[in-house]
């Protein structure tokens, strides 16, 4: 393919793309993979049998072709999954590397950036962090030591390789617009209080002191409220001396919100503190879901009318970021991932709805939206 998406938008912004441990995979790590899906329809969701059996060959060259787009499209590289800190702190002192590895491999090679998602956050976190042998709680000081650790690791054998980090993910309640706590699954607050942020930052700063550190959370945008909180928050640590560098906006949005003129207040207002805005997990359902009202739409047909309207929103959203691109506010914007087949949206917020929100279709064609972009 001819056409660049990132030589596109170089002189606004880089343009990245998150992968996924499944594109990276040898051969054989690939057909164990596909083995264990098998073994788990089998065995625990009790199929008598699989009478379609995934085609191995078929996938793999369908993925090769996946990460042919990845190597040739984007400068930024995102890790999925596999830098959570559940698949990565294994236990009290022991890190496992090799995924991580594997990125910045993969980046050097391609002449790429890499990002790192995420040092803490309440979702897809080592559990077993917050436990002691008894299965009760840990003190304060071990978990600070244990997150201080972490991350101390971290920067001693990647602090040249990240460029850019999502220190905390996810820290504004959506019920109160505040510091989520542990009814809403952070045990980081549960346990180290308000202060565990600070720390984070502290800590990353001192691995990573040429790294820019990144505070990440979603619907910003379209919910006023939850805006203004992890402003006050940002506002309050800043003042205090907390290196935060860019607010991290998700972007998960639909074709209908929220509007450009929304997205536009978002990057302002956090850009009025001095800092960077960045877009970090880009992807724009077809479905016009209002999940605040427990509303969400039925599965569709993707017609070329809906990729059509995709592509102008895509269009329009892009154009709104080139202008902060233009001013040096908004340095990245990062999909979260390249194939509709492979969409995490394809299972959330609703199990099992096809949706079609990236720039490359199930088949890995190109959609509206890709040409519209790189026109
Ligand atoms: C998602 C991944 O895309 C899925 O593969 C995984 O099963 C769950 O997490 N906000 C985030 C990302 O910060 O880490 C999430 O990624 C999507 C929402």
């Amino acid at each position: 393919m001819k056409n660049c998406l990132y030589k596109s938008f170089q002189k606004y912004f880089k343009t990245g793309v998150a992968l996924s441990s499944f594109f990276l995979m040898t051969n054989e790590e690939f057909a164990s993979y596909m083995k264990g899906i098998e073994s788990y329809l089998l065995n625990v969701c009790k199929l008598k049998s699989i009478t379609k059996l995934p085609d191995i060959e078929k996938i793999k060259k369908d993925t090769m072709e996946v990460l042919n787009y990845a190597k040739t499209q984007f400068n930024v590289i995102v890790p999925e999954n596999d830098c959570k800190m559940q698949y990565v702190y294994k236990s009290e002192d022991l890190i496992d590397f090799s995924w991580p590895d594997r990125y910045v491999k993969f980046a050097k090679e391609n002449n790429q950036k890499l990002r790192w998602h995420t040092l803490v956050w309440h979702s897809q976190v080592a559990e077993w962090i917050f436990y002691d042998e008894n299965k009760k709680y840990v003190s304060k000081e071990l978990l600070d030591k244990r997150l201080k650790f972490y991350i101390d690791s971290l920067g001693k054998r990647y602090k040249n390789d990240i460029y850019s980090i999502d220190v905390i993910n996810e820290c504004i309640s959506d019920k109160t617009f505040t510091l989520r706590n542990g009814k809403e699954k952070s045990l980081w607050y549960e346990i180290l209080g308000e202060t565990y942020i600070e720390k984070a930052f502290l800590y990353a700063k001192e691995a990573f002191p040429n790294s820019e550190l990144v505070i990440n959370d979603y619907n910003l945008e379209s919910v006023e409220q939850k805006r203004y909180g992890l402003f006050n928050l940002v506002k309050k640590l800043l003042n205090k001396g907390v290196p935060i560098d860019a607010v991290g906006l998700q972007m998960h949005i639909n074709l209908q919100t929220p509007s450009v003129q929304e997205i536009r207040e978002t990057i302002e207002m956090f850009g009025s503190l001095g800092i960077k805005v960045i877009i970090t997990e880009m992807d724009i359902s077809i479905y016009n879901d209002i999940p605040d009202e427990e509303r969400f739409e039925n599965q569709k047909i993707i017609t070329s009318e809906i990729l059509d309207l995709q592509a102008e929103r895509y269009f329009n959203v892009f154009e709104c970021f080139k202008n902060y691109g233009k001013t040096g506010i908004l340095s990245d914007v990062v999909l979260w991932g390249i194939t509709d087949r492979f969409s995490w949206r394809n299972d959330f917020p609703v199990p099992k709805r096809i949706d079609a929100p990236l720039l490359f279709d199930r088949k890995g064609n190109p959609k509206p939206a890709y040409y519209k972009l790189i026109r």
